[in-house]
């Protein structure tokens, strides 16, 4: 189905102007012909009065100052600068469509990198060496986390789980300090840790409001 905006009927109209009960006598096409003119048409062809409008497609038929011709012009025109309009709105949304993922994204940005640095700033004094020395583990969640927002193919459940898994192994590491603890030891004991929750529900929280 063709699709022609009110801009068109608009010109329908000045090319059909009400007939008075009279009838007998055609009415002048001046305006229409000023209008068609106007909008960069050749005037010749153009009825001078009204015709009997059988022949149109588009407009209600009836008398016209409109030809075949002059009605596929006015509905071609009405159709390029129906589109050009949209064309024009467009633009201004995806403007502000982009100013604003662009302020969103680097607010983002922002609050992740300052939650990054706020926890460095802080374990350091809390934690110590234990920090220092396993600051790596959180580099890498955090490498992660940045890579997830940037949309790169991170399943973020797994990213999180990952980490719980080397922080608990670091830590179980660090708080035995008298054994020394081989790698199938890490995995039995990772692989049970589930049930004892060492970090209780954090993890679960946590996992629930990055997602
Ligand atoms: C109006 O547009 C149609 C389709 O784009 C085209 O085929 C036709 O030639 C145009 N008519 C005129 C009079 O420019
Ligand atoms: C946040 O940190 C990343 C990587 O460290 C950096 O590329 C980005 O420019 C930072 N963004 C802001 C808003 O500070």
């Amino acid at each position: 189905m063709r699709f022609f905006p009110w801009g068109f009927w608009l010109l329908c109209v000045a090319s059909a102007p009400a007939r008075g009960d009279s009838g007998s006598k055609a009415r002048s096409c001046a305006e229409v012909r000023q209008l068609y003119g106007a909008k960069g048409f050749s005037l010749s062809g153009v009825p001078q009065a009204e015709i009997s409008g059988e022949h149109l497609q588009i407009c209600p038929q009836g008398y016209t100052c409109s030809t075949s011709e002059m009605e596929e012009n006015f509905a071609n025109k009405s159709r390029s600068e129906f589109e050009a309009m949209m064309k024009e709105a467009g633009r201004s949304v995806r403007t502000t469509l982009t100013v604003q993922h662009k302020s969103f994204d680097s607010y983002f940005q922002d609050l992740l990198n300052k939650s990054e640095k706020a926890l460095y700033d802080a374990f350091p004094s809390i934690y110590g060496e234990l920090y220092t020395q396993n600051m790596k583990v959180l580099k890498d969640l955090y490498g992660e986390l940045h890579c997830y927002y940037r949309g790169s193919n991170i399943n973020l459940e797994e990213a999180l789980d990952e980490f719980w898994t080397r922080l608990l192994e670091r830590l179980f590491k660090l708080m035995n300090p008298q054994y020394h603890i081989i790698d199938e030891y890490l995995d039995c004991m990772v692989k049970h840790a589930e049930q004892h929750k060492p970090f209780r529900e954090v993890p679960r929280d946590l996992k629930v409001k990055a997602t």
